[in-house]
């Protein structure tokens, strides 16, 4: 039981936040957008290559001198696609893909950009 002539000290309740909870203005989050890089590994090559969230993964992977399709860079035809192993990825355009291909986890590499690490059969 609580002695009345003794004051209750209350601790202040802070909320915890988190550095992704903090408020960032345009500039830091582009700042923070441009430092991150992801990895794809292309398992049947035998190679990694570093991406950041704004490079298009059709464009690193001839980079790195790895053989892969590719005719309208646009999403349309579908000779780019590969199948995508693990990780997440946007795809602005996948025109070029049937609904089969997606349910079997293929993607467009040349309107693909990474979100996570990803590991892909190529
Ligand atoms: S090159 Fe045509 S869909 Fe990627």
């Amino acid at each position: 039981m609580m002695n009345p002539l003794i004051p209750v000290v209350r601790k202040k309740q802070r909320k915890k936040t988190s550095a992704t909870e903090k408020k960032l203005t345009p500039n830091q989050q582009n700042a923070v957008r441009l430092r991150t890089i992801y990895q794809a590994k292309l398992l049947k090559s035998n190679i990694t290559i570093d991406l950041t969230p704004d490079d298009i993964l059709l464009e690193q992977i001839e980079k790195a001198n790895v053989d892969i399709s590719s005719a309208c860079r646009g999403g349309n035809c579908g000779a780019c696609q590969v199948k995508k192993i693990s990780g997440k990825t946007i795809t602005e355009v996948e025109a070029g893909l049937s609904d089969e291909l997606k349910q079997q986890g293929h993607i467009l590499t040349c309107t693909t950009r990474l979100r996570s690490n990803i590991e892909l059969d190529i």
